[in-house]
């Protein structure tokens, strides 16, 4: 009996209880949804590039401006970091696109087009409808751009800044 108890003390405590599935609070769903590292242009270079020092993921913390993203890379091609030209350039574009802040009110058709990931023409028509209609108050007011995906803005809430 002792020893069967001692087994079934064991069974339980080494049962572990599996992780409480992850439902964010709900304010928080929809900015978590976003892949930590959303495939597109540049993502290979930069798996292939910055993730020889250190984790990836201690690259994308903060979120950096084109400006500051060039400043980054320089350093790191200071410190060893080695890549083509060609490659630091698609590097620096994925993090533009995927780790900067979206200046929705501020920025030009060109960073918009950059940063919030669309094309011209879409980023074109951000800019007329501001022009036309006063700033953006919400990420809601941005899903009113004609052509611009709802999706496309919820995935990118956390970067955007009025
Ligand atoms: C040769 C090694 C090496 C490679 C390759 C490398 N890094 Fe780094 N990185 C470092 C070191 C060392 C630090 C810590 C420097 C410090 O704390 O000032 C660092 C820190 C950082 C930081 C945090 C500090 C900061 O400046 O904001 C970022 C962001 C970063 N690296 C981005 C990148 C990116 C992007 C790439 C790919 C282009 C890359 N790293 C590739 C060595 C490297």
């Amino acid at each position: 009996m002792i020893i069967l108890g001692g087994v079934l003390v064991m069974a339980t405590a080494s049962a572990q209880t599996p992780p409480p599935p992850t439902t964010p609070t709900p304010a928080q769903t929809t900015t978590q949804t976003d892949d930590p590292f959303p495939d597109g242009p540049g993502k290979s270079a930069f798996m292939k590039v910055c993730a020889n020092c250190h984790a990836p993921d201690k690259v994308v913390g903060p979120l950096k401006t084109r400006a500051e993203w060039s400043q980054t890379i320089d350093d790191m091609a200071r410190f060893g970091a080695e890549a083509t030209d060609q490659e630091f350039a698609q590097i620096q574009d994925y993090l533009v696109a995927h780790f900067s802040p979206i200046g929705v009110n501020k920025a030009t058709a060109k960073e918009l087009a950059a940063t919030l990931d669309v094309p011209a023409a879409v980023a074109e028509a951000i800019v007329k409808y501001r022009e036309e209609k006063g700033p953006f108050a919400s990420a809601d007011d941005l899903t009113k751009v004609p052509g611009l995906e709802t999706a496309k803005v919820d995935a990118r809430k956390k970067r955007l800044v009025f």
